[in-house]
């Protein structure tokens, strides 16, 4: 079994955590290492977005890994985040998420939650930075998104400490973790992430893929994370990229 030792280093600003982690893993740092910072002036989101990041208003978050399995499993660390960030948010905050496809945390059908896995090669070989954002108060995203976002202090009757979240994230990402590398442990992230999504079985989504559009009807996901999508051309296997899903 392998046991994930998160090592937190905690930064006042940086342009963006996930950014800071891969110069760090570039130099040899190991995993487990994990940046926080209390605003982000240049914080990166999924799409080449940017990420709104202002101080003491969300949780800035990045943690480098390097799983021992195939390659073509490590899809499924966004799983592993996810699932890790909604038991975090139900631990320490009671609010309850839903996950859209492939990992967006939900509440009230509003994003509360963001994550950014992006690949890095490191001295001791290829590893991934997984960068969660998770909006505490409604300061975290531009008032522009408030009909599409929400927040930890809109969602809970509980007042968000981020550094309470951060405990409990930590803790559930080092279980998910050493769930990813036991025998059975893949089969069982895709079951536990697809009994918490809306999104896996039976939504009419929209997926775009660059200039493609498909319509559709979610029909579960692949081993590797992949989204069936039940179309009126056949099925599609949407793998995540660069792809954008919504619901309709
Ligand atoms: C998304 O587009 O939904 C992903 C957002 C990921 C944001 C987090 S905040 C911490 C880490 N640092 C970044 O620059 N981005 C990620």
């Amino acid at each position: 079994m392998k046991s994930l030792k998160p090592k937190v280093l905690r930064f006042e600003s940086l342009p963006s955590t996930n950014t800071e982690l891969a110069r760090q893993a570039s130099e040899g740092a190991g995993e487990g290492l994990s940046i926080v910072a209390d605003e982000q002036t240049a914080g990166r989101g999924r799409l080449q977005r940017a990420w709104s990041s202002p101080r003491g208003a969300g949780l800035y978050f990045s943690i480098l890994l390097q799983p021992a399995i195939a390659v073509d499993r490590w899809p499924l660390i966004v799983f592993v985040a996810a699932l890790a960030v909604g038991d975090a948010l139900s631990e320490a905050c009671e609010v309850d998420t839903d996950i859209k496809w492939p990992n967006d945390l939900l509440s009230g059908e509003r994003k509360i939650c963001g994550i950014l896995a992006e690949t890095v090669e490191t001295p001791s070989g290829r590893a991934v930075i997984v960068g969660i954002g998770i909006n505490l108060t409604a300061d975290a995203y531009p008032v522009e998104l408030s009909r599409v976002a929400t927040s930890v202090a809109e969602a809970s009757v509980r007042a968000p400490e981020r550094e309470t979240v951060l405990a409990a994230l930590l803790r559930a990402l080092s279980r998910w973790y050493s769930l990813l590398h036991e025998v059975d442990g893949r089969e069982r992230i895709v079951a536990a992430w697809a009994s918490r999504s809306s999104y896996a079985d039976g939504k009419s989504v929209q997926v775009a893929n660059g200039d493609e559009v498909w319509q559709g009807i979610t029909r579960g996901v692949e081993s590797d994370g992949a989204l069936r999508l039940e179309t009126t051309e056949g099925m599609k296997i949407v793998r995540a990229g660069d792809v954008s899903i919504r619901a309709t």
